[in-house]
């Protein structure tokens, strides 16, 4: 099992190169089944989420391979119709691979991703329009097979009743091939659903109002859709945890190939803790002042664009040796607050007050051997790690690695002191 040792208490300095982003490379790669043909897709970011992906793929039926941030994927033969439970449990949001299935196949077996990561993530919003689609849908303890008696999907006027980012990704990916027409009322409006939605549009499907929260998806003859080269967008969620970094350990950073305009709900938070910020195209400049201010008003996570549910953990490590109390509140899971037992080992001083979380700024953190709760969670033990006096162990790392290319070279690369052993 390996481990991060992190030596903190640096002031950091460097440049990084934001990578391709989890959350739109994901949905995308379900995507490429409906293409039949080959998919390349730029700046894929390499993480063990996405070789989960895949592999999802290659026991479909599909040939993927990766090669210096490229990833190709041939869909020609993918007319697998079953996702077998121990790579569903491999990563939670392989149930995006339903709708692709469906689109394609008309039919698809697949299973609830088990565990507790951050709550109950419950599926019934993409049943129902699945269902509303023309899909009949049986349960079977934790297995579902889906089958559409006319193997293709009927467009649907659709509203949700939240807007749920898989449940939307799913609803589009069953209604690019559907007959007739697919309006999504209260869509997801994510900036990785719009990722999502250019691809297809690539690929020739028509889909519009994506990022608008009304999306219109005309389905098109299967036939219609081809292959495509496509670059993935950058990670939001990686550029706030960088961010994160330099503002809680002090220093400056230049953050590239940045989506500035769709980080702006993180950074407009970020920027209240004193830190001085310039965003000039794909580029953000940081640099923290003498100790972080507390954020005045409540931190409220929300659908975007809000402030995200993802960047929640690594601003809270942040926080916790600013000037003041803030507080955060979780709208989006019952149950992301895992991260914070680990903060306190380390000296933070946080309370959970139901979905309200304050944290009580300190003067400074100091080490100890903690372990990664989840993805996020792991991400702001790094932080918390590199701005604390002394050695910081975190143990069950594969959870940082389903969603950060190698960010112990990426903290090395802004001098903070992070080995892999
Ligand atoms: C969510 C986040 C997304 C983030 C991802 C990984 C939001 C709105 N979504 O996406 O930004 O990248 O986690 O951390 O911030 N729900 C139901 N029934 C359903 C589907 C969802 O009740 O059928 C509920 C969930 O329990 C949750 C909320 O809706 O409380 C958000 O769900 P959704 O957006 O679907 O979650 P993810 O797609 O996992």
């Amino acid at each position: 099992m390996q481990r991060l040792i992190i030596e903190g208490g640096k002031r950091l300095s460097g440049e990084i190169e934001l990578q391709g982003c989890k959350n739109s490379a994901l949905p995308i790669m379900a995507a490429a089944l409906l293409c039949r043909g080959r998919c390349v897709l730029r700046h894929c970011p390499e993480i063990t989420d996405i070789y989960s992906a895949s592999r999802i793929l290659n026991c479909l039926g599909a040939e993927c391979s990766f090669s210096d941030g490229t990833a190709a994927a041939d869909t020609a033969a993918a007319d697998g119709t079953e996702i077998p439970d121990a790579l569903m449990r491999e990563m939670r949001s392989s149930i995006v691979f339903m709708g692709a299935i469906l689109g394609r196949c008309g039919e698809c077996r697949v299973s609830i991703p088990g565990g507790c990561e951050l709550g109950a993530r419950p599926i019934d919003m993409h049943l129902s329009a699945l269902r509303r689609m023309g899909t009949i849908i049986n349960e079977d303890g934790g297995s579902i097979y889906c089958r559409i008696p006319s193997g293709r999907a009927r467009g649907a006027r659709l509203t949700l009743p939240f807007p749920s980012v898989g449940a939307t990704e799913n609803i589009i990916l069953c209604a690019v091939c559907a007959e007739g027409t697919t309006i999504i009322n209260n869509a997801a409006r994510e900036p990785e659903i719009c990722d999502l939605c250019g691809f297809l549009r690539s690929c020739g499907a028509e889909i519009s109002g994506d990022g608008c929260g009304r999306i219109t998806v005309e389905g098109v003859p299967p036939e219609k859709l081809h292959g495509c080269t496509y670059t993935i967008m950058p990670d939001r969620i990686a550029g706030a945890t960088y961010l994160c970094m330099v503002a809680a350990a002090g220093g400056e950073m230049i953050l590239k190939n940045a989506c500035t305009a769709e980080m702006e709900p993180f950074l407009s938070v970020l920027e209240q803790t004193g830190c001085s910020m310039c965003c000039t195209g794909e580029t953000v400049y940081l640099r923290s002042g003498a100790r972080l201010r507390a954020v005045q008003d409540r931190i409220r996570t929300m659908p975007h664009p809000g402030f995200p549910t993802d960047a929640q953990a690594v601003l809270m490590a942040a926080l916790t040796t600013a000037e003041g109390t803030s507080v955060f509140e979780e709208t989006i899971f019952d149950c992301r607050y895992r991260h914070t037992e680990a903060l306190r080992k380390m000296g933070a001083e946080i309370d959970i007050v139901g979905r309200a979380a304050v944290v009580r700024g300190v003067g400074r953190l100091h080490g100890a051997e903690v372990s990664a709760t989840d993805l996020r969670g792991g991400a702001a033990m790094v932080i918390a790690g590199l701005s604390a006096e002394g050695t910081t162990i975190i143990t069950d790392i594969s959870h940082i690695d389903r969603g950060y290319e190698k960010i112990e070279e990426a903290a090395a690369r802004l001098g903070g002191r992070v080995r892999r052993e």
